[in-house]
């Protein structure tokens, strides 16, 4: 579902029009919905409280979109975060989000980043080693300081996801091995300076059935059960994020948050812990579209190419993932369509938004619209071939602003210098 609809032809992002706004803001550009984000926030948290579950946190899993104004807006309705560097720390907090709402995960979490998190005094450190355990208790001693810790366990599910996005098979290199939980459990209560009072999942992203988290979360109501038994008092369950988004709108049905919501109260409703979600993709997928516009069309021997001013250096999912964009006219037409591939200006013949798709041939200038952009989509740009990225906009009814400028040529060149030898 989302605020990006048609009015007499024209492609509107709520209330404005997207041809006026393409008009003031060069093209490609990001365009957000506060309206969508709004929705897909309060769809979860009340399928959370139509199922029974009372205490509950979700922590935005702001990898997914870390525009201040989106972090902003999602922390107005009393959402936190999920972060996984000190980047996104900064950011969270400069949004709004209080610490008490900020859980860090992350495999690769430096001695910095551990001081920082505990300085700020966030709600939890979601532990992926036992060699982690060691270095974030010596680092909370050092600074008198009591780390809230939850052992990210890999519970050794198949998510059925795209390889590179599978996060809770053995071999993938997150969390900690399932056999080994309770054991890294006693290390880390052992340790006075850390509180290991949760336990956290995260299998894996755009999952589009329930059935991977079934597996998962009977496993992880069977770990809290043993570690209760072993003396531990566990308060808090993280289960990450991960719920699939329809990427073709009108032909893909993921799971129902409310269908997700229930599985969790089936799993945990009395387990007297408070819930963490950390969705992301689920929040900002369909709240974003990147605008382009075509630079010109190209019929080839074999393929027919659309060249627009977008490109891998914008929307990297079709080039990393193969992933699959919905592509359409900003301007309703009713000319005749033949296939085409529509293609970006890198230099890489990997760069493409959509292959063999159905479109009229369009003139330069025309105006294209590749939708569910607003996750992995702006976070993911490059400045490759010095492609500056592309600005950011924020829709909210009839207003808009834009939550990020496009950098000029000389803001992308700030930090480099030709070496002193050279210029002496
Ligand atoms: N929690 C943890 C620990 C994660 O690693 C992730 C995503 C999330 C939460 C949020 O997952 P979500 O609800 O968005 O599925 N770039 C890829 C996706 C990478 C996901 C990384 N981790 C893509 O464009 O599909």
């Amino acid at each position: 579902m989302d605020h990006f609809e048609y009015r007499d032809g024209v492609l509107h992002a709520e209330g404005v029009n997207l041809v006026e706004l393409a008009d003031t803001i060069a093209t490609p550009f990001y365009c957000y919905s506060t309206a969508t984000l709004q929705h897909h926030y309060s769809v979860l948290q009340n399928a959370c409280k139509q199922v029974g579950l009372t205490d509950t946190l979700i922590c935005y899993s702001v990898k997914a979109n870390s525009n201040l104004g989106v972090i902003a807006t999602l922390a107005q309705l009393g959402a936190g975060a999920d972060i996984v560097s000190l980047g996104e720390l900064h950011r969270a907090q400069t949004a709004g989000i209080a610490p008490e709402k900020i859980v860090f995960s992350g495999v690769g979490k430096t001695d910095a980043e551990m001081a920082a998190g505990l300085e700020a005094d966030i709600q939890q450190f979601n532990v992926e080693s036992l060699a982690e355990l060691d270095q974030l208790a010596s680092i909370a001693d050092r600074l008198g300081k009591k780390a809230r810790v939850a052992l990210r366990v890999n519970p050794d599910v198949d998510a059925g996801t795209h390889e590179k996005i599978s996060t809770g098979k053995a071999e993938n290199k997150f969390g900690i091995a399932w056999e080994d939980a309770e054991h890294a459990y006693a290390h880390a209560a052992a340790l006075p300076s850390l509180d290991p009072c949760a336990i956290d999942i995260h299998i894996g992203s755009q999952i589009t059935d329930l059935a991977p988290f079934k597996t998962a979360f009977e496993k992880t109501a069977d770990l809290l059960a043993r570690l209760r038994a072993a003396g531990l008092t566990i308060t808090q369950l993280d289960l990450g994020g991960g719920l699939g988004v329809p990427y073709q709108r009108n032909n893909e049905t993921p799971p129902d948050p409310l269908a997700y919501a229930r599985l969790i109260a089936e799993n945990f409703g009395d387990s007297g812990c408070r819930i963490v979600l950390e969705p992301g993709r689920l929040i900002t997928a369909n709240a974003g579209i990147l605008v382009t516009r075509v630079i010109r069309s190209k019929r080839g021997q074999a393929k027919n190419f659309m060249i627009v001013d977008a490109a891998m250096t914008e929307l990297l999912r079709p080039t990393l993932y193969g992933a699959y964009h919905d592509i359409d006219l900003v301007q309703e037409s009713n000319a005749s369509t033949s296939m085409w591939d529509v293609v970006g200006p890198a230099c890489e013949s990997g760069d493409f938004l959509g292959l063999e798709r159905n479109l009229p041939e369009l003139e330069p200038g025309a105006l294209l619209a590749v939708f569910s952009a607003g996750a992995y989509g702006a976070v993911l740009g490059s400045s490759y071939n010095t492609r500056p990225a592309a600005p950011e906009v924020l829709v909210d009814g009839t207003r808009h602003d834009v939550v990020r400028a496009r950098p000029s040529y000389q803001d992308m060149l700030t930090g480099e210098k030709i070496p002193d030898w050279l210029t002496d």
